[in-house]
């Protein structure tokens, strides 16, 4: 069977049979005032960290989201969106889009202010996405992209780049394993499916998605996700798996190479009011300033003993330089 038969074997399952355990939540099941989450749906959460941010939703954007599961994260960006075809829901399984779209019947009777056609739901894969060039502004994908092989996942996140317009947003969460995985892991292709054995280091997913061409980058989250021990996996050694959410920004490539924003900072507490490192940071005295990666080597290349550089909380929340 090819990863995509597997893929759409394991999710017509989880389609036609609610699977709680299917995937590790380890975020809440955000709440909003006035928005109730229909129980099939929550059983249906397939995701791990969360792609709905509020601060990403001003301005009334179109908003894509791939591999829609029981729709959750449909219904919660629709709570912002409130406008007919306002989140466009692509899923390549045929009975996944059945299940999201009678689980959006029940949001309605739940929320007087929902309804169904603020969700356009289309058959399509991420890898050839039915969606015109820069057409959205948000993209969204929760725990999809972990399954596919590097060659598939370069396509997929092209793709992404393609349909978002100027300074559009993708936003996702997905396992990441900063230790190696033997082949049989890596290879089989349920485990893939199941979000288990696809996942990357960190540093290995900021890469590819720099490569594809997105100049800034947040690291937004990182938790505990899974165990994969011995006894219950084929691996000799016990590896730790972990989920990220990640929002990665169209902006144009900077010369010096990409922001990624990963929760550090910098204070600057010498005897002036400020320091200006000359690259366009203006740090004032003792006040913290969120800073990329980038300009965190850079100060830190400066020797300063008046300068007290952070270390990355993997919990950036806006702000800063750059
Ligand atoms: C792990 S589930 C995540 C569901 C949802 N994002 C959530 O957080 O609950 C993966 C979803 O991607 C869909 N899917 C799998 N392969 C796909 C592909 N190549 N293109 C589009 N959707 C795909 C599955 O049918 C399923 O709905």
């Amino acid at each position: 069977m090819s990863y995509l038969e597997t893929t759409i074997d394991v999710y017509k399952e989880a389609a036609l049979t609610p699977d709680v355990g299917l995937c590790c939540t380890t975020s809440p099941i955000w709440q909003f005032p006035g928005l109730s989450i229909p129980t099939k749906m929550q059983e249906m959460n397939y995701g791990c960290g969360s792609t709905v941010h509020p601060r990403d939703l001003v301005g009334n954007p179109k908003i894509l989201y791939v591999g829609v599961g029981g729709g959750m994260e449909l219904l919660q960006f629709s709570y912002f969106s409130r406008q007919k075809d306002g989140v466009i829901g692509v899923d390549v399984v045929d009975e996944m889009l059945e299940a999201c779209a009678a689980n959006f019947e029940e949001a309605k009777k739940e929320n007087p202010w929902f309804q169904p056609d603020f969700v356009r739901l289309a058959k399509g894969d991420a890898l050839a996405l039915p969606v015109e060039d820069a057409s959205v502004d948000v993209a969204a994908q929760n725990c999809l992209f972990n399954i596919f092989k590097t060659d598939e996942l370069k396509r997929a996140l092209k793709e992404m780049y393609r349909v978002l317009k100027p300074n559009g947003r993708l936003v996702m969460s997905d396992p990441i394993c900063e230790q190696p995985m033997n082949e049989t892991l890596r290879n089989d292709e349920r485990l893939r499916a199941l979000c288990l054995s696809g996942s990357l280091p960190l540093n290995t997913y900021l890469e590819m998605l720099t490569e594809v061409g997105f100049g800034t980058i947040e690291v937004r989250a990182r938790r505990p996700y899974r165990i994969l021990d011995p006894s219950h996996y084929p691996t000799k050694e016990t590896l730790y798996i972990e989920s990220v959410e990640v929002c990665a920004i169209k902006d144009p490539m900077p010369e010096d190479g990409p922001c990624i924003f990963t929760g550090k900072n910098a204070i600057y507490f010498g005897s002036n009011d400020f320091f200006d490192d000359g690259k366009g940071h203006v740090l004032l005295q003792n006040q913290p300033i969120a800073i990329c990666d980038k300009t965190a080597n850079a100060l830190a290349q400066l020797n300063r003993d008046d300068l007290y550089l952070s270390a990355a909380t993997f919990h950036y929340d806006g702000g800063g330089c750059c």
